[in-house]
């Protein structure tokens, strides 16, 4: 009874945050995506738009996009307690090139990402526009990513991919 309701417990917690680099504005079209991204932790793109998907609805958290390379200059500033997603959309600055969150309101200790925050993640899987073809993309190359990532944007479907067909998910 008590470790069934721990392991439930534990489950309910664990990080499942989706940060998606959208192609077009108002996080539509291809993406590139760092999957179940830790706190803290910079998530690198080029994009207008950038989407959080599945976040646990019990947990508060601040997440913030940003430009300028990597997570330079802050961009936009999201809060969410409750709700399970938001879209960063494009405004006058330069694309989002990174994004991290951070939890609101624990303890300092358990990692409130202020200066010297430093790891970064790179996308792990890109999106096609139909929004359900994925493919991995872990482990290839910036360049490949990017240029993967420009035919996805131009709307391409999955016949455009033969050369990852293999790494489709
Ligand atoms: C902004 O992002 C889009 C979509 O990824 C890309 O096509 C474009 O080249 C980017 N712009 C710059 C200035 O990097």
């Amino acid at each position: 009874m008590h470790f069934s309701k721990l392991l439930f417990g534990l489950v309910g917690s664990a990080s499942a945050i989706d940060v998606y680099f959208h192609s077009a504005d108002n996080c539509n079209g291809a993406a590139i995506v760092c999957t179940g991204l830790n706190p803290d932790v910079c998530c690198t793109g080029n994009s207008p738009s950038v989407a959080y998907r599945g976040v646990p609805t019990n947990w508060h958290i601040n997440a913030q996009g940003f430009s300028n390379g990597g997570c330079g200059s802050p961009k936009w500033l999201a809060d969410l307690n409750g709700q399970n997603w938001v879209c960063m959309v494009a405004n006058s600055r330069p694309n989002y090139t990174g994004s991290r969150y951070w939890f609101v309101s624990r303890r300092r200790a358990e990692g409130t990402c202020s200066a010297g925050c430093t790891e970064q993640a790179k996308p792990d899987t890109l999106v096609l526009e139909d929004g359900v073809t994925k493919y991995d993309i872990a482990g290839l190359d910036d360049d490949k990513v990017e240029e993967l990532f420009a035919i996805a944007n131009s709307g391409a479907g999955p016949e455009a991919f033969a050369e990852i067909q293999t790494r489709r998910k």
